[in-house]
C-alpha cells in the first residue's frame, strides 16, 4: 500500500479538486515538482520550475518540442551481433527562455533566500500556472510578486509569462533581469547550439542546432515592460535584459514575455520567421486575451473530457490532475507520438513505447476520437523504418521499434525490448479500435491496412509450426509485457495479440477487397501480399499455440513461468523494477513479474475469458507480481473490480492516481508517468464503470467504490455522446449528442437515442 507514502507530502492535500496547489517548497523535492507543475500542449512541454534561477538548488529546467533529439555516441559492443540497436536518442533541451528575477538592493528574491506566503497553483480549469510570493530584502523591503505562466493550447508553437512586482512598504529602485539561457547543459541532457540569432529592441531570435542530428529548433521570444532603463546584456551563454524602475509602493511593474518556437519538425521555409512572426503576434493580442482564450478552450474541453467524482475531493483532485497532463501531452500536430514521460522530463528521453496505443488511446478516443488519426499516423509516418527494422532482424514485413523517437531502435535492452514483439500487434490492435469507433476508412484504407498487413506479415514468419506441439504455430524467444521475462517461447499475451491480428489483417483484406478493390491492390503491391500469405495467416491464427494449465485452471504466462523458481514476494521491493537487483540469469527463472501480463489480456481481450477465468488468473498472477512498471497497478484495479475486488480494486486505483502526485516510484522527478496517468481513466471508466468495447459491441457493470458518492464522464461511441451518471445504487445514461446506440449494462441489454434519451440501471 502507499502508507507512510500518504503521510510524506501532508502539504499538498491543500489542493482543491479542480487545481493543485504548492504552498511549502521542499528543496529536495524540486525535481519532482518541476514535473508535477509541467505544462505542455503536445508541440512544446516546459518543466515546472520557478521562474527565478537558484543556484543552490539543482537546475531542473527543460523544454522541449516534440520530434527534436539528439542522438546519443554510438553503443559499444563487445560483440557485435545482427540488428543490435546503435545508438541511443533524447529529445533535446531547447533554449531555457523562462527566467525571470527580481532584486532589491542586490538581493535576489529566491527560494534560498527566504521567499514567504509562497503559493502556487496549477490550474486545471485555466490551464496556466499562476504563482505569488512575498520577499522582505535584508534591508527590510517588502515586494509582492505575482506570476501567471501559460503554454497555449490553441496556438501549439507558442507560450507567455507575465510577471508583476508591487513594492509593499517602500517606493524606490528595483531590479528585474529577464534572461534565455541559449543553450542548456543539464546533466543527463543532450544540448544544443547556436546556429544563428538576431535581436531587436524587445528581444531576440535564437536558431539551435542539435550536434549528430542536425535538428534545428527556432525560438523568438518578445518582452513587453516599461523600457526606459532597460539594458540589455548578449552574450553567447545568455540574453539578458536588465530593468532598473523606479516604483511607487502599491504600484505594479509588469514585464511580459511571449515566447515562439518552430522547428524542423514543422513543414515551413523559414522557421525563425515563422517564430518572430508568432511571437509579435501574441505579444499583439497581448496577455489577458490569450488567458481567455485558454480558458476557454480548456472549459470547452472538459465538457466531455471531465471526471466528476463526488464523495472523495483527493480522488477527483488526482484524477483531474490525471486528466490535465493527459490532455497537455496529446500531440495534434506533425503526426507525433507521445513519449513515455511526454514532454515533462528526461526519463526514457522522449521516446514512445506501446504506452500510446495501449493506454492513452483509451482516454483519447473515448472523449475526443478524431485526435487519435495523428497518434496512429506517426506509426504510418515511420512504417518503413519498421521495414527496415524487420529487415534487419532477418524478418519480412514490418517490426516496430520496441523504444524510439523516429522509428530506429535504441534499446540496448534487446531481451526486454526488441523481443516484445508485441507492439506490432498492440498497434494492430488500436487501429482496430479507431476504426471500430469512428469508422474512418479513408485513415484504415489509406494508411491503417498497409500497417496492419506489414506487421502481420512480420509476425507470421517470426512464429513456426513446431512438430513438437502438433504442428500449433508458436512464437519463441519473445518477451511479453512482464519485462522480468524474457527469451520465453509462446507468451500467452503475444501470442493471443497477433491471433487477433492476423485475424483482423484478414478481415481488413476481405473488407477492401468488396468495398475498394483499386485500393487493395495499391495496398497489395506496396506489401506483397499474396494468396500464400493470406493463408498463412489464417492458419497461424486458427493453430496458434497457447497452453491452459487445468490444474492451476490459469493461461500460462509462457512455456516457464509456471515452472520458475518460486519465490518469497516479501523479500522483493514493491513498485520499483528490481532488474538492477539480480544477475538476469536469476531473475529469468524466478516466478515473479513486473506488470500486469495474462491480467492484461484478461482485459484487452476481456470476452474470451468468462469472469470466473479471470478470477483465477488474477489469483495465481497478481500475488506474484511486484509492479515494477506504473502500467501495472491500474490493470489490476480494473480486473479486481470486475471479480468483486472491490477494496484491492480502489487502492490498486489510488496507487495509480497518486504515482507522481506522491512520487511512489521516486524518479518522478524525470517525468511524469504518462501511461500510468491514462491508466487513471482507464480505472475510472473501464474499472469502477465497467465499460468494455469488444467487436460485438461496447459493456458496462457499474460498481463505484465505497468512498464515492458518484461518478460522472462523458463517452463518445461511434459519433454519439453519452453522459453516465453512476451513484452507489443507481446509474444514469443519457444522450448528449448524435443518435444514440445499443449497449449492454449489468449483463442487460439497452438503447439510447432521441426518443429514449435517458436509460435508468
Ligand atoms: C514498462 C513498459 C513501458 C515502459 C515505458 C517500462 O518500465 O515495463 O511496459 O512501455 O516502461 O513506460
Amino acid at each position: 500500500g502507499l502508507g507512510d507514502v500518504y503521510k510524506r507530502q501532508e502539504y499538498m492535500m491543500n489542493s482543491m479538486n479542480d487545481r493543485y496547489i504548492e504552498t511549502e517548497i521542499n528543496a529536495d523535492d524540486s525535481g519532482h515538482i518541476a514535473s508535477v507543475f509541467a505544462l505542455g500542449n503536445g508541440y512544446l512541454g516546459m518543466r515546472g520550475t520557478y521562474d527565478e534561477d537558484d543556484e543552490k538548488l539543482p537546475d531542473e529546467s527543460g523544454m522541449y518540442i516534440n520530434g527534436i533529439f539528439e542522438t546519443a555516441e554510438p553503443y559499444k559492443y563487445y560483440c557485435l551481433c545482427r540488428g543490435l540497436a546503435k545508438c541511443d536518442q533524447y529529445t533535446v533541451n531547447l533554449p531555457d527562455w523562462r527566467i525571470i528575477e527580481v532584486y532589491i538592493d542586490g538581493e535576489k528574491a529566491c527560494i534560498s533566500n527566504g521567499l514567504k506566503n509562497h503559493k502556487r497553483v496549477l490550474d486545471f480549469k485555466k490551464g496556466c500556472i499562476e504563482r505569488t510570493f512575498d520577499f522582505t530584502s535584508k534591508t527590510g523591503k517588502t515586494i509582492k510578486v505575482k506570476s501567471t505562466r501559460i503554454v497555449n493550447m490553441e496556438r501549439v508553437h507558442s507560450a507567455q509569462i507575465r510577471y508583476e512586482v508591487t513594492p509593499i512598504d517602500f517606493s524606490g529602485e528595483i531590479e528585474i533581469k529577464a534572461a534565455i539561457v541559449k543553450n542548456t547543459w543539464i546533466y543527463g541532457t543532450y544540448p544544443t547550439y547556436t546556429e544563428s540569432e538576431i535581436t531587436d529592441k524587445n528581444g531576440i531570435v535564437l536558431v539551435s542546432k542539435t550536434k549528430n542530428t542536425g535538428m534545428r529548433a527556432a525560438c523568438a521570444v518578445l518582452h513587453k515592460a516599461d523600457d526606459s532603463q532597460c539594458e540589455v546584456v548578449n552574450t553567447d551563454e545568455r540574453y539578458e535584459r536588465v530593468y532598473k524602475v523606479c516604483v511607487e509602493q502599491g504600484k505594479t511593474f509588469t514585464l511580459e514575455k511571449y515566447a515562439s518556437f518552430y522547428s524542423d519538425v514543422d513543414n515551413v521555409d523559414n522557421m525563425s520567421e515563422e517564430a518572430r512572426a508568432e511571437a509579435a503576434n501574441i505579444c499583439q493580442i497581448g496577455f489577458d486575451n490569450l488567458q481567455s482564450e485558454q480558458e476557454k478552450f480548456w472549459e470547452n474541453y472538459w465538457k466531455i473530457g471531465d471526471v466528476e467524482i463526488e464523495g472523495n475531493d483527493e480522488d477527483q483532485m488526482a484524477v483531474r490532475f490525471s486528466l490535465f497532463h493527459l490532455r497537455q501531452q496529446l500531440a495534434t500536430v506533425n503526426d507525433m507520438s507521445i513519449g513515455a514521460t511526454g514532454l515533462t522530463g528526461q526519463n526514457y528521453s522522449g521516446k514512445v513505447f506501446w504506452d500510446t496505443e495501449m493506454y492513452l488511446m483509451p482516454y483519447y478516443i473515448f472523449t475526443d476520437p478524431q485526435t487519435c488519426k495523428g497518434l496512429l499516423m506517426y506509426r504510418y509516418r515511420i512504417l518503413d523504418k519498421a521495414r527496415e527494422r524487420a529487415e534487419q532482424l532477418g524478418g519480412v514485413g514490418a517490426l516496430y521499434s520496441w523504444c524510439s523517437i523516429d522509428g530506429e531502435e535504441t534499446s540496448v535492452v534487446y531481451e526486454a525490448s526488441t523481443a516484445e514483439y508485441h507492439i506490432n500487434s498492440d498497434i494492430a490492435y488500436a487501429i482496430w479500435r479507431y476504426y471500430d469507433l469512428t469508422g474512418d476508412r479513408d485513415f484504415v484504407y489509406n494508411y491503417g491496412a498497409e500497417i496492419l498487413f506489414e506487421t502481420a506479415k512480420y509476425m507470421a514468419h517470426r512464429g513456426c509450426f513446431v512438430d513438437g506441439y502438433g504442428g500449433r504455430f508458436c512464437i519463441n524467444a519473445v518477451c511479453g509485457p512482464d519485462e522480468y521475462a524474457c527469451g520465453v517461447n509462446n507468451n500467452c499475451y503475444t501470442n493471443l495479440m497477433v491471433r487477433f491480428h492476423l485475424n483482423y489483417a484478414l478481415r481488413i483484406y476481405n473488407e477492401m477487397l468488396e468495398n475498394d478493390k483499386a485500393k487493395l491492390d495499391e495496398v497489395i503491391a506496396k506489401t506483397g501480399i499474396d494468396k500464400e500469405e493470406l493463408a498463412l495467416w489464417k492458419k497461424a491464427s486458427d493453430n496458434m499455440y497457447y497452453r491452459v494449465n487445468k490444474e492451476l485452471g490459469i493461461y500460462e504466462q509462457d512455456d516457464c513461468f509456471v515452472y520458475n523458481d518460486p519465490v518469497d514476494m516479501d523479500t522483493l521491493p514493491r513498485h520499483s523494477d528490481i532488474r538492477t537487483m539480480f544477475h538476469p540469469l536469476d531473475l529469468w527463472r524466478m516466478q515473479v513479474l513486473k506488470q500486469a501480463d495474462v491480467v492484461l489480456l484478461t482485459f484487452v481481450l476481456g470476452d474470451l475469458f468468462t469472469k470466473e477465468e479471470k478470477k483465477r488468473n488474477y489469483d495465481y498472477y497478481e500475488p506474484k507480481t511486484n509492479h515494477g512498471s506504473s502500467l501495472s497497478t491500474a490493470i489490476h484495479s480494473i480486473i479486481a473490480n470486475e471479480i468483486g475486488y472491490y477494496d484491492q480494486a480502489y487502492e490498486y486505483f489510488r496507487n495509480s492516481a497518486f504515482m507522481d502526485i506522491y512520487d511512489v516510484k521516486k524518479n518522478t522527478s524525470g517525468g511524469l508517468h504518462i501511461a500510468c496517468l491514462g491508466g487513471v481513466w482507464m480505472c475510472v471508466v473501464n474499472g469502477f464503470l465497467g465499460m468494455r468495447h469488444y467487436d460485438k459491441g461496447i459493456e458496462f457493470n457499474v460498481h463505484l467504490p465505497k468512498a464515492w458518492t458518484s461518478c460522472k464522464c462523458h463517452i463518445n461511441y461511434k459519433g454519439s455522446v453519452i453522459e453516465i451518471c453512476a451513484g452507489q445504487k443507481e446509474t444514469v445514461f443519457s444522450l448528449v449528442s448524435g443518435d444514440g446506440f445499443s449497449f449492454n449494462a449489468n449483463g442487460k441489454e439497452y438503447s439510447i437515442d432521441k426518443d429514449n434519451a435517458e436509460v435508468h440501471i
